[in-house]
């Protein structure tokens, strides 16, 4: 071997990367565990070929070492993952085996011991008002049977505005209540109830008429607002950028495109580089590469003036977030009524 080392590094890197291909096509032809360790002694043991030049790397000239070193490595970790592979893979296979010669049934259900656990949308709930809690806003809750006033007037909807029908309303009796479409209304409760400055969230279950794989007739959101003097939507950017990287990490890209909501002016609906496929385009994103994750604006000075708050002094920001949303992205659930369903085997997943 040494005779071997003493040519050039041109000479010995043609013979492993020969020697590489080999390995690999030895330890994919491999069956039973016990030849896997011979292997991996042959391939990277301490008198391996590949072992000893690594130790010998020191003698290369200055100019080949760094090639050679990283190649070596490179080499290296190769076999070892070609290897670690092929271990589970054989251990997985042998199980099975053992499975299959046992006498018993092994579609027998267990013993249940298990503990419970909370409902995946009640834990991203939790999550979610930990993070807003964190950055200091207080939680608010309000009835979920609401009047038109608290859901749509006051909120700055304009009588037989088309948006009232967009959020197919559950109205009840003579239609003088109604399910809340929307966690906004307690924007109005909490207006009425304190004074400026007050940074809210209201988490809290909503009503819609409308029932598919992405929409249910109950769902959840979390509202939240803020109210100071000369909030900006500097602030609504900055505060909504934090709480997407407080729930994806660092790596997520936030967008704000401009939108409608008659309560905020602007307006704008906040996207995230998809978490599934990181931009590249997938079913879940519509091959966009992005999802739509959040409503948010300014809070329109009309609904300040209606709550006797002068919109000269005082401005905000507000935000609304689906909760079932964000649950399935985080599971990687495509039909929202899994959710409801209470179906103990979906459940015992999370
Ligand atoms: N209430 C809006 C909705 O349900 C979301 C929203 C909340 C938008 C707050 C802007 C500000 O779609």
């Amino acid at each position: 071997m040494d005779d071997d080392v003493a040519k050039t590094w041109a000479d010995a890197r043609n013979k492993i990367d020969r020697l590489r291909d080999g390995a690999l096509v030895k330890i994919e032809a491999l069956g039973k565990s016990d030849d896997l360790e011979k292997t991996r002694i042959e391939f990277l043991g301490k008198k391996s070929y590949i072992m000893g030049l690594i130790k010998l790397l020191g003698r290369l000239s200055a100019e080949e070492r760094p090639e050679a070193g990283a190649k070596l490595n490179a080499i290296r970790t190769e076999i070892e993952v070609a290897i670690e592979t092929k271990k589970k893979w054989l251990q997985h296979v042998e199980q099975d085996q053992i499975l299959q010669n046992e006498n018993f049934d092994i579609s027998l259900p267990s013993r249940l011991l298990g503990k419970g656990h909370f409902h995946p949308v009640a834990e991203v709930m939790d999550d979610l008002i930990e993070i807003f809690v964190e950055l200091g806003f207080m939680v608010e809750e309000g009835p979920e049977v609401e009047t038109d006033e608290f859901n749509f007037k006051m909120l700055n909807f304009p009588d037989d505005h088309p948006a009232r029908d967009m959020q197919d309303t559950f109205y009840i009796g003579n239609g003088t209540r109604l399910m809340r479409t929307h966690t906004s209304p307690v924007q109005i409760h909490a207006m009425k109830k304190y004074q400026p400055p007050m940074s809210v969230i209201a988490p809290g279950r909503v009503y819609r008429c409308d029932s598919d794989v992405t929409h249910s007739p109950v769902f959840h959101q979390l509202e939240g607002f803020y109210i100071d003097k000369n909030v900006n939507f500097g602030h609504l950017k900055g505060t909504l950028e934090l709480f997407v990287r407080h729930l994806y990490g660092d790596g997520v890209e936030v967008r704000f495109r401009p939108s409608f909501f008659p309560f905020t002016e602007p307006s704008a609906e906040i996207d995230i580089s998809c978490v599934l496929c990181h931009g590249g385009g997938c079913r879940v994103c519509k091959e966009t590469g992005w999802l739509e994750i959040l409503g948010a604006g300014m809070i329109d000075p009309n609904v300040l003036s209606v709550m006797d708050i002068n919109p000269e002094k005082w401005t905000g920001f507000a935000f609304g977030l689906g909760i079932e949303r964000i649950a399935m992205l985080k599971y990687g659930i495509d039909d929202i009524r899994l959710l409801y369903e209470n179906n103990i085997g979906f459940l015992q997943q999370f």
